[in-house]
């Protein structure tokens, strides 16, 4: 008797685990894509996965769904470790019902993102789903509700990422939108709101999936993905690695690590990386390599407005955000796309409390009528917005320019930066010496004798009075003027010094980001 009931508990263990069967299992593969199951093995540690609801089954009677009750329902749920820490975790399994959502399966979904809050754990969500179950029709969508609204309660408890790894359609795009991260796979993952058919039907345009919503479009244009992964193991690994440098919740630190970096390590030729000519770029990407501990700086949205670099990395062992103009590209100006970029990273950060580190080399905002009617000045405030609400360490260092109301934005003391170095490069001002001479001395170089000669008298005395750190150094604008071999050392040190920082905001119910 007890043997029959263990065999039935068995034999219902088998039936789950083969999912939709071995022909839409091997379909899968052809794909290049992995099952459910298997994502969960790589993005776990080895043997950790314990699964839940493995027994759940529809409650649907039409369109002869009665007949096909496979238990799981489509999606594997449960809980394991990544480095050792828990995880609530789940994935679609794409060969049952194409993954799509039904009521039993938004109901397993609901239960590991209700335990990740109560438990303060990350929820990892494998996305690889043909939308709403077709067959459930209105009840699928309520489904998809309940999931979204425990997004949004869950957002800045504790970190929600998504791996989108096959189709995401309709509104059920809106579930990984609500969540802090996105990774998408070349060529087999795709997000839309409405698919290639519908598209065709309203606009009467012809687009394929992939150039609608495949991971390079998220990645390069939207920005809707913040990671690009070259497939399913590649996305899963980088899944792992981003979570290496985030607390497990909104109460917690990021974990330490000992990356065998020495904190005093000083590289000389950071000194020699500003070039004499204030017209030419480097490559802010390498100021930040040499500064940080060795391999381990992580660019978030390396595809996406290029002209803004954002990414975790570590300084003795411990997370920081890290924000840096690129002067490499648009030679760092601040517009629409960065702005956006950077102010929900540095928000992200101040949730998770990892401080923040800003790089600065900014000329000003970018001006035109493509920036001022996409709502630059909307798109702005929100940077501006997020550097000042932020209330985790913010350091700053400024590499050279930090010109207008770019200065004020990024992370500048008055908006409540904790400590701002500058480099002996740095030129604080409102604009260019060139600039600001044909602005203020116009009449002055046009009635004079020798009319370039004294513009270049002019452009020459400007530089002099603010074409350097030491007027705001003077005002105590910048806290420190360090060579920038120094940078490393001294910003171990100060974010040794500010790791007991304590700040909080008014008392409110939520304030009015310019969204
Ligand atoms: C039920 C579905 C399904 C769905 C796919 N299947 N989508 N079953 N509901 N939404 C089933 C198929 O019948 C098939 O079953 C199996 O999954 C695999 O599907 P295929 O079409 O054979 O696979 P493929 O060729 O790879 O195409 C995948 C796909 C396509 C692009 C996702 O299936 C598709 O277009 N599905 C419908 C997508 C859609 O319109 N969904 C609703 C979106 S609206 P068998 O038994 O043959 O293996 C929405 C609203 C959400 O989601 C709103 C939230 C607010």
């Amino acid at each position: 008797m007890a043997n029959d009931r263990i065999d039935r508990l068995q034999r219902y263990r088998e039936e789950a685990l083969a999912g939709g069967g071995e022909a839409r299992i091997e379909a899968q593969h052809k794909k290049g894509k992995l099952t459910a199951r298997e994502r969960i093995a790589v993005l776990l540690d080895e043997g950790s996965f314990v699964e839940m609801d493995m027994l759940v089954r529809h409650r649907c009677r039409d369109f002869g769904m009665e007949k096909q009750r496979i238990f799981g329902d489509g999606v594997v749920t449960g809980h394991g470790t990544i480095q050792g820490r828990k995880v609530m975790v789940f994935a679609h399994d794409f060969t049952v019902f194409g993954g799509s959502l039904s009521e039993a399966f938004a109901e397993k979904i609901c239960k590991i993102m209700d335990m990740a809050v109560k438990l303060g754990v990350p929820v990892i969500g494998l996305n690889d789903s043909g939308g709403a179950r077709i067959q459930e029709g209105v009840v699928s969508l309520g489904g998809y509700a309940d999931i979204f609204l425990r997004n949004t309660l869950a957002s800045g408890v504790v970190p929600q990422i998504s791996a989108i790894l096959g189709p995401c359609a309709g509104g059920a795009v809106y579930s990984p939108a609500l969540t802090d991260f996105i990774l998408m796979v070349k060529g087999t993952s795709y997000m839309f709101v409405t698919g290639p058919n519908v598209v065709k039907t309203v606009t009467h345009e012809d687009v394929t999936a992939s150039d609608l919503g495949g991971a390079r479009v998220h990645n390069q244009v939207s920005g809707v993905a913040h990671f690009l992964a070259e497939n399913d193991r590649d996305c899963l690994e980088q899944t792992r690695r981003l979570l290496s440098y985030l607390p497990s919740n909104n109460l917690e630190s990021p974990p330490v690590v000992d990356t065998g970096d020495r904190a005093d390590r000083r590289d000389s030729s950071l000194d020699e990386l500003v070039p004499d000519n204030p017209n030419k770029p480097y490559d802010i990407k390498k100021a930040i390599d040499k500064i940080v501990d060795r391999d381990t700086f992580f660019e978030v949205q390396e595809g996406y407005a290029k002209n803004i670099v954002i990414g975790f990395a570590r300084l003795a062992g411990k997370s920081v955000g890290i924000v840096g103009n690129q002067p490499a590209v648009l030679a760092g100006v601040l517009d629409l796309a960065a702005s956006l970029k950077a102010a929900r990273f540095v928000r992200f950060c101040d949730c998770f409390n990892i401080p923040i580190v800003t790089f600065v080399d900014v000329p000003g905002f970018l001006p035109g009528k493509t920036q001022e009617h996409g709502g630059i000045i909307k798109h702005g405030a929100k940077l501006l917005f997020a550097y000042c609400e932020a209330t985790v360490p913010k350091v700053t260092v400024i590499t050279r320019k930090a010109y207008g109301g770019a200065y004020d934005v990024m992370a500048s003391k008055h908006i409540r930066a904790d400590y701002n170095f500058a480099w002996p490069t740095a030129e604080i001002a409102v604009m260019g010496s060139k600039g600001a001479v044909e602005i203020i001395f116009r009449k002055e170089i046009e009635a004079s004798d020798d009319p370039a000669a004294t513009e270049e008298a002019k452009i020459e005395e400007y530089r002099e009075k603010f074409a350097n750190p030491y007027t705001a150094a003077e005002r105590g604008y910048v806290d420190e003027v360090i060579e920038a071999s120094q940078t490393r050392p001294r910003l171990v040190q100060t974010l040794e010094l500010l790791a007991t920082k304590r700040e909080s905001l008014p008392a409110k119910k939520h304030g009015n980001i310019p969204l």
